[in-house]
């Protein structure tokens, strides 16, 4: 292996999140909305996504200059066939410690055996409300909450450690904050709240939108007690808080009112092989030309260390309602969340 490598603003490389697909079943409105993610939206054909095989030779590429984490994600990572392979050749790379999906939990029941078979043991589950006629609007397809209820109810059940994700929205779903701390505290499932972001150019995010931290935790601790929990590692993405008394945690995603940049670890691949520094980069390094073009692994090596030792990105120390509109924006659901 060779030696971990530092970008300018000296931060190490750990993470590496990669989409596995740019698909999705579902069309969030903040996401993909479905006025422009329609029928004939011209998503990637196969042949320009990354192979397994390419996938698991670039990770193995970046567990080598220090990455230790991987996340799977997309679009909708289950989308994409025998993804419990993938699982499978990832684990086995040495030096990659820890493994999570991020999915909407759609197809969920479906697929949570296999992976769990394979060595998955994280997931993250995104959900925005509980009402079904908020949830049906938000996630663009109708789906009812009761079916990723139940799905996360039976990954629970099998073993797996989930997550649940909620971008609050204000005037959308922010009147769902309690509801849902209250379901997934009495269920012992970790709630986070995520600030939603300027991420991609067709969210029509404001300022005015987003719900920080400070308003949901004000609103959280008019009920519960909350314990501030350590660190679960350097760079965490959450602020954890324990509910007093209980084993029952919420966390905190606060790119917008405290951002995390200067702590920011994590590489992104795109499901084309494209290697992003930053979830707001508005251009990737490409490997998989170099891949197909019959590279070595000492190339790939030379290349993705020198595209990680020139960055210097930290957009949401930056963000303003400038950057935020005018800044040209890679979509979520192509880069990977
Ligand atoms: P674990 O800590 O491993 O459970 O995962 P995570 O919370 O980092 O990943 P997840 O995919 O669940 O992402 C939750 C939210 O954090 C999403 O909205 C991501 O877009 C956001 N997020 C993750 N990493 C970054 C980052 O580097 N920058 C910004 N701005 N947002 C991030
Ligand atoms: N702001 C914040 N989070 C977002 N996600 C998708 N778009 C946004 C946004 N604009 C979330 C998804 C998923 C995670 C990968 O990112 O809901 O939980
Ligand atoms: Fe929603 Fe995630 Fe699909 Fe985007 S990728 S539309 S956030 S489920
Ligand atoms: Fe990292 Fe970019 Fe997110 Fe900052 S905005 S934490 S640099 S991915």
């Amino acid at each position: 292996t060779t030696s971990p490598i530092r970008d300018q603003l000296q931060r190490p490389i750990r993470d590496l999140r990669i989409s596995v697909t740019d698909r999705c079943n579902f069309r969030c409105t903040y996401c993909m909305p479905k006025e422009l993610f329609g029928d004939d939206y011209p998503f990637m054909p196969k042949h320009e996504l990354l192979t397994f095989e390419e996938m698991s030779r670039v990770a193995r590429l970046f567990a080598s200059l220090g990455v230790k984490k991987i996340r799977l994600t997309g679009g909708e990572p289950l989308l994409r066939r025998d993804l419990p392979e993938l699982v499978e050749k990832l684990l086995q790379i040495d030096g990659i410690e820890d493994m999570g999906l991020t999915t909407n939990g759609l197809l969920l029941k479906q697929y949570a055996q296999s992976l769990y078979d394979k060595g998955l043991r994280r997931v993250n589950v995104s959900l925005d409300a509980l009402d079904p006629e908020l949830f049906g609007h938000m996630n663009g397809r109708g789906i009812h909450p009761e079916v990723i209820l139940d799905n996360i109810d039976f990954a629970h059940k099998i073993g797996f450690k989930i997550k649940v994700n909620m971008v609050v929205q204000k005037g959308m779903n922010d009147h769902e904050i309690l509801p849902m701390a209250k379901y997934f505290k009495d269920k012992g499932i970790t709630l986070c709240f995520i600030e939603f972001m300027d991420v991609g150019n067709d969210n029509e995010w404001s300022f005015q939108r987003v719900v920080t931290k400070k308003e949901t935790y004000e609103r959280l601790s008019a009920i519960y007690d909350l314990e501030p929990l350590e660190e679960h590692y350097f760079g965490e993405v959450a602020k954890r808080y324990r509910y007093k008394g209980t084993n029952a945690e919420v966390g905190f995603i606060t790119s917008v009112s405290e951002s995390f940049c200067s702590t920011c670890t994590r590489a992104r691949l795109s499901s084309d092989g494209k290697f992003y520094t930053c979830l707001f980069a508005a251009q990737g390094f490409d490997l998989r030309d170099m891949i197909r073009s019959g590279a070595t692994d000492e190339e790939l090596l030379q290349a993705i260390a020198s595209v990680w030792e020139k960055r210097s990105d930290r957009y949401s120390d930056e963000r303003t309602e400038q950057t935020a509109r005018n800044r040209k924006k890679k979509n979520m659901s192509y880069m990977g969340g």
